[in-house]
C-alpha cells in the first residue's frame, strides 16, 4: 500500500514518517522545496499553488494530509482551506481511496482564525469524493512549551490561569493516525487527546519547576466567547482511546529530571 504524505517535513511528519515505513507502507512524502531520503521518495508540492499536486497522488492507495500553514499567519485560508480542496480534487482525480486528514480538537468551539480556517477544511474533505477519516488531536506539548516561552518573554508568564489544556504528544498522534489509515474510512470525525487535563496555572507551575525558572504567572482573564471556551474545556476532549505520554514526561524528556513531582488537575479528561 502507498501512501502520500503531505507536509511530512514538520513537527507530526517526522514521526509519522518512520511509523508508517515499520508498519510496511510505501511512502511518498511532500514538502516545498527539494529533499532526499534513502526510505522515502519525496516530491516538491505547494499547495497554495497547487504545483506538483496531481503528479504526487498518482498511484497513491491513500494520502495523510498534514500540511498546514504557520498560525498565526495570512496564508492559513489559502493553504489550508483553498490548498486542502486541491488536494482533495487531485486525489479524486487519482482514484485515491482513502485520506485521512488531521484537525484539532476544539475548531467547532475555540473562535480563533485558524480554527476556522481548520473546521472549514474538514468539510471540504468531507464533502469531496475521495472516502475519509478526520482526527483531531488536541495541543502538542511542544505548542504548550512554545506558548509558554513565548507568554513569558516580558518576564512573568502572562496567561489566563483557567485555561484548560490536554497535551498530546505527536508519537501517540503518529500511532493513532497510521492506525486509523490502515482500518480505512471512518467517514467520520474522531477526537484524540493526551492522558490528562491540566489547567494553564499548573502547566506553568510544572513548567517552570523543570526549567528551574521562578517566573510568576501573571494572571489576565481573557475576555468574551474565546476566553469562555478556552476555560470551558473547548480544547480538551473525553473521548478515548487516549494519548499515554504525559506533559511531565515532555517537560523532563526537554529539560531533564524526573516526570515524578508533576501534579495535575484531572487524570480523566471527563
Ligand atoms: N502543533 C500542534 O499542537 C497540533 C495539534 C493538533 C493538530 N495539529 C495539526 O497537525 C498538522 C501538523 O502539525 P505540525 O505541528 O507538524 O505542523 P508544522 O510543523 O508547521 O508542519 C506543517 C508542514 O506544512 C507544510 N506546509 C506549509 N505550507 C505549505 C504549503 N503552502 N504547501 C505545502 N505544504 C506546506 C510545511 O512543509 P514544508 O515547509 O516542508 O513545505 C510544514 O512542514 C497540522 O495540520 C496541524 O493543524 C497540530
Amino acid at each position: 500500500m502507498r501512501v502520500l504524505v503531505t507536509g511530512a517535513g514538520g513537527r507530526l511528519g517526522r514521526v509519522v514518517l518512520p511509523r508508517l515505513l515499520t508498519e510496511g507502507w510505501a511512502v511518498r512524502a511532500t514538502s516545498r522545496r527539494p529533499r532526499t531520503d534513502p526510505d522515502v521518495e519525496w516530491v516538491v508540492t505547494d499547495l497554495s499553488t497547487g504545483a506538483g499536486l496531481p503528479a504526487a497522488v498518482t498511484g497513491m492507495d491513500a494520502v495523510l494530509h498534514l500540511a498546514s500553514a504557520p498560525s498565526p499567519g495570512r496564508r492559513t485560508h489559502e493553504v489550508d482551506v483553498l490548498g486542502t480542496r486541491r488536494l482533495v480534487m487531485a486525489a479524486g482525480q487519482a482514484d485515491v481511496r482513502h485520506l485521512v486528514f488531521v484537525s484539532i480538537v476544539g475548531v467547532d468551539r475555540v473562535p480563533i482564525p485558524y480554527y476556522r480556517h481548520k473546521l472549514a477544511a474538514e468539510r471540504v474533505v468531507a464533502a469531496g469524493t475521495v472516502p475519509w477519516t478526520v482526527l483531531r488531536a488536541t495541543q502538542f506539548p511542544g505548542f504548550l512549551d512554545e506558548m509558554l516561552r513565548g507568554a513569558s518573554r516580558l518576564g512573568p508568564v502572562i496567561g489566563d490561569r483557567a485555561v484548560l489544556a490536554q497535551p498530546v504528544d505527536p508519537r501517540d498522534v503518529a500511532d493513532r493516525l497510521v492506525a486509523r489509515l490502515t482500518a480505512g474510512p471512518l467517514r467520520d470525525v474522531e477526537e484524540y487527546g493526551g492522558p490528562e487535563v491540566i489547567r494553564y496555572d499548573e502547566a506553568v507551575r510544572t513548567w517552570n519547576a523543570a526549567r528551574r525558572s521562578r517566573r510568576p504567572l501573571l494572571p489576565i482573564r481573557i475576555p468574551g466567547r474565546l476566553g469562555r471556551s478556552l476555560r470551558d474545556r473547548g480544547l480538551v476532549t473525553d473521548a478515548t482511546p487516549r494519548g499515554t505520554r504525559t506533559w511531565a514526561e515532555h517537560l523532563a524528556d526537554t529539560y531533564g529530571g524526573t516526570a515524578q513531582d508533576e501534579s495535575r488537575t484531572d487524570s480523566r479528561p471527563a
